[in-house]
């Protein structure tokens, strides 16, 4: 099964299931060297590709230039395809539990036309053990086909960041792993057609699926101890930011800052992991922990504000309250669990009236998702402004411009701390 060599040659294809943030840009970055199918159930967003344009507002057109790639949502096309990598979401459902119910359903997409020789490696994120527990037994009952002699299938996450346009698919190592060691070698010299970083071959499937789940869980519980730290010193009257810049001078002190934890991995993919340890029977603590820190920071920013509106001597039933930036994070249009909405819900419920405004996010997705609009203009009489989101558009904002935006005792709640420092004349505060 020299699958690698087949592709080079163009005498099969590649397919790509499931062209979100993840599967688009992994697509069209194969169909610069070999041939792509890239699949989707969403036929408008299909649509949209097939007309240059990205459904996630991540690449441009000029991205899907010269791109040796067929879009389509029927799966009969996928039978022209011998390599299938998969990317479709891994979400959590209302009780916070691994909803597998997308990677089921393409993993059942591939298993109906799957055939000898071909690949499937999947690059969802997943705990350890989804693959061959899951997905496997599918691939398997759904094409009469062995694992191993028949077909091979491997994992390889992907470590991209959303609005990062420095560590693209390209550029960061990837992780690969294999059914067994010719699946391991030939996976992984396929990805070596894009991925200039080289790759990092694990001993095994499982080992993959752990590497990508730690990455962010590292991250949620390190950020998770930011926020808790803001929350002491806050009490302590003493900036975190300032605490940080000055412990940040130790070699080996971690570079962590407090913040809103949202988007659909860092927040999301923790649970997979508490999932499957409390399956094996061990209660994650740290990592639980970290969890309900972060998810309750919302509500904790809201109460913040809410006090100084007090002690400023200012009414909070019906003060206006400006909030920019909506999204889950910087310098991006996703606003999937943005936990800007939680603060702003808190908000509402102690009868203040909120506007948002945000250079990236589309008002109808907001509205639908979470029933607010962005408001039509700004006002110039805000009892409080929160800088949630630090957009490219928001930094380089001085002082004057938040005054102009102010009533008498405006205060600024500076999220992300980007206006430490600039602020002297409004009343400031930041976690
Ligand atoms: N977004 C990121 O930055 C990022 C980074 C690393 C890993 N991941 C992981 O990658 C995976 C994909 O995430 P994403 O952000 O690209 O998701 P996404 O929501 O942006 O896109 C997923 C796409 O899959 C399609 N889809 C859903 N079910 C399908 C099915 N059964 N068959 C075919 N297509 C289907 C959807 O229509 C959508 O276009 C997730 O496991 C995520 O955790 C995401």
């Amino acid at each position: 099964m020299n699958i690698y060599e087949n592709l080079h040659s163009r005498q099969t294809k590649l397919s790509l299931i499931g062209l979100g943030y993840v599967g688009l840009p992994i697509a069209l970055e194969f169909a610069k060297k070999i041939s792509v199918i890239g699949f989707d159930i969403n036929s408008e967003r299909i649509e949209l590709m097939k007309n240059k344009k990205d459904p996630s507002n991540e690449l441009d057109a000029a991205e899907f230039n010269n791109a040796d790639i067929e879009f389509t949502s029927n799966p009969d096309d996928l039978k022209r395809a011998s390599f299938h990598i998969i990317a479709v979401p891994t979400p959590i459902d209302k009780n916070k539990l691994p909803d597998l119910k997308p990677l089921i359903s393409a993993t059942t997409t591939v298993g109906k036309i799957l055939k000898k020789g071909d690949y499937v490696v999947y690059e969802s994120t997943v705990y350890p053990g989804a693959t061959e527990e899951q997905c496997i037994p599918i691939l398997e009952k759904l094409s009469g086909l062995t694992l191993g002699k028949d077909f091979k299938v491997g994992y390889s996450p992907e470590r991209i960041n959303p609005g990062d346009k420095l560590h693209t698919i390209t550029s960061i190592t990837k992780v690969i792993s294999g059914s067994d060691s010719e699946a391991l070698q030939q996976i992984s010299k396929v990805y070596q057609i894009v991925v200039n970083a080289g790759v990092y071959e694990a001993s095994s499937i499982k080992v993959a699926e752990a590497a990508k789940i730690i990455e962010n869980t590292q991250r949620d519980v390190n950020i998770a101890l930011m926020n808790e730290l803001s929350m002491i010193f806050n009490k302590m009257n003493i900036n975190t930011y300032e605490v940080l810049k000055a412990a940040g001078t130790k070699w080996n002190f971690l570079n962590f800052s407090p913040g809103l934890v949202g988007g659909h991995c860092i927040g999301v993919d923790p649970y997979y992991l508490t999932y499957k340890a409390s399956e094996l029977g061990h209660v994650a603590q740290i990592i639980n922990s970290g969890r309900k820190v972060n998810d309750g920071m919302g509500a904790y920013i809201a109460t913040e504000l809410v006090k100084k509106i007090i002690h400023m001597g200012k009414n909070v039933l019906n003060s206006n309250v400006l909030v920019m930036g909506a999204t889950f994070k910087e310098d991006v249009s996703d606003i999937r669990n943005s936990k800007v909405a939680d603060v702003i819900k808190e908000l509402q419920s102690y009868g203040i009236n909120v506007d948002v405004t945000d250079p990236h996010a589309s008002s109808e997705e907001l509205k639908r998702e979470y029933g607010f609009s962005l408001c039509a203009s700004l006002k110039n009489n805000y009892d409080a402004i929160i800088l949630a989101v630090s957009h490219r558009e928001y930094l380089d904002l001085d002082e004057n411009y938040f005054i102009s935006l102010s009533n008498q005792r405006g205060i600024i709640f500076d999220i992300k701390g980007v206006l430490h420092g600039k602020i002297n004349k409004l009343n400031y505060m930041s976690l």
